[in-house]
């Protein structure tokens, strides 16, 4: 048994930035995908010790693969220039502000916002601008607009073009809502009052209301001075979510128990004509209760809940207990109702594998890459045209193959699911198991 196993297999960090063009497929491209296909994850530049190593600390690493015409045009990795790797590397800072303490690493989502991509974290960092062939050019605090710090999971309203997230930071007796606009400058915070320091990780929207999880992780100074990491399970602290109004202050929020457990991330959220809240999420029994290095604390559920505002009650239901993480969907349907969404795995003992499909409606799951040694990363749905239906389009997908020790990028058509890829995109070399990615479409 490694002493780290966040370090071994392919969760190990990569040493090299390369740059490689006109890449070997196996299959046909669709030539409508113009873009790039972003993914991020931790790559600590320096060796770590592997008693104080925490998945979640690691340094920024981006990869991206972009595709123009029906060809692979390129793949690159770049490790985002926080301060302790241009310190590594004896080079200048990264302009811009700071936000807290800590060297500023940015390693849980990379995102295109209003023509521009950002490398972006949550508890206490500040986004990072990166240029279209992922190199750093700044952090940024929306010019100036910014008070505190961010989040690795902003939500993009399909009818506004605006970002809603819910920020925390482990000095504030609030979590703090955040509406970034069109401009790309913030217009809105309101702050929400909780009673202990929840870490945070993603929020949902629905038509009227933000959605915030305020669950039993919680953090802790005697772990912040022990380290690596300073959040903990605290069964003690109960567990809710809260339903804060969109045009609301703090004191509007609502409030409802739900079962003891965590979750990182909600798939999508919406309200019923009667009123309720749909949510579907990725139920973690527990988080950061044995495990002092990563999310191993057992295999996350994809459940359904459904608040129901008049009665103050939340019914909960088990959809898939397959292991699931990293839930996406059609994201031109954020905070409306949506039929279909995909998992990645995450098994016990962090088995990563197969992707999954769901259909919300039939209540069906369909799986791809069941094959052993084939591990599937975050699984990303493309639309085929601005227009198309859901679920028609594409899933792109990272792949770790085990046998060759060499990643691909794969194209499915989500209405193909189980079936051969459209294409398999052969990289230079592999991508370790991070966090997450976007399809960034070429500008208009
Ligand atoms: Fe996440």
């Amino acid at each position: 048994m490694s002493a780290n196993p966040y370090l071994e297999g392919n969760f190990a960090p990569v040493t090299e930035e390369v740059t490689a063009c006109d890449l070997r497929v196996t299959g046909e491209i669709p030539r409508e995908l113009s873009g790039r296909l972003l993914r991020i994850g931790p790559n600590p530049i320096e060796k770590p010790d592997p008693a104080k190593y925490h998945w979640f600390i690691g340094n920024g690493m981006v990869h991206g693969l972009r595709l123009q015409d029906g060809r692979a045009a390129w793949y690159r990795n770049r490790w985002v220039a926080d301060d302790a790797v241009t310190a590594f590397r004896h080079q200048p800072k990264t302009p811009g502000p700071r936000h807290g303490m800590g060297p500023g690493v940015a390693n849980t989502n990379v995102i295109g916002h209003a023509g521009r991509t950002f490398a972006i974290v949550e508890a206490g960092g500040l986004p990072v601008e990166l240029s279209d062939e992922l190199d750093t050019r700044t952090y940024t605090n929306f010019e100036g607009t910014l008070p505190g710090s961010f989040t690795a999971h902003p939500k993009l309203d399909p009818d506004t073009g605006e970002l809603h997230a819910m920020v925390y930071y482990w000095a504030w007796d609030y979590v703090q809502y955040v509406v970034v606009g069109t401009d790309g400058r913030v217009r809105k915070t309101v702050n929400v009052p909780v009673p202990g320091k929840p870490m945070i990780h993603d929020c949902a929207i629905t038509e009227h209301y933000v959605v915030v999880f305020d669950l039993p992780c919680t953090f802790d100074v005697q772990a912040a001075m022990n380290g690596p990491f300073p959040y903990v399970w605290n069964p003690d602290y109960g567990a809710r979510v809260g339903l804060l109004p969109r045009d609301g202050q703090g004191s509007d929020v609502r409030w409802f128990e739900v079962p003891l457990c965590y979750v990182f991330h909600p798939m999508n959220a919406y309200e019923t004509a009667d009123g309720q809240v749909v949510m579907d999420v990725c139920r973690h029994p527990k988080m950061f209760d044995r495990d002092k290095n990563g999310p191993n604390e057992g295999r996350p559920t994809l459940d359904r809940w459904v608040i129901d505002p008049s009665s103050g009650k939340v019914a909960t239901e088990t959809i898939s207990d397959l292991g699931h993480e990293f839930p996406r969907h059609d994201e031109r349907r954020i905070g409306k109702p949506i039929r279909f969404g995909y998992t990645g795995s995450l098994g016990d003992h962090l088995g990563i594998g197969p992707i999954y499909k769901h259909d919300l409606v039939k209540r069906t799951t369909e799986i791809h890459g069941a094959e052993a040694g084939r591990m599937f990363l975050e699984p990303v749905f493309v639309p085929r045209t601005p227009d198309a239906a859901e679920d028609d389009g594409w899933i792109m997908a990272y792949v770790y193959d085990a046998p060759s020790n060499g990643s691909e990028v794969v194209i499915l058509h989500a209405q193909d699911f189980g079936g051969k890829p459209v294409a398999r995109i052969h990289l230079p070399q592999r991508v370790p198991f991070g966090f997450h990615g976007n399809w960034v479409p070429d500008r208009s």
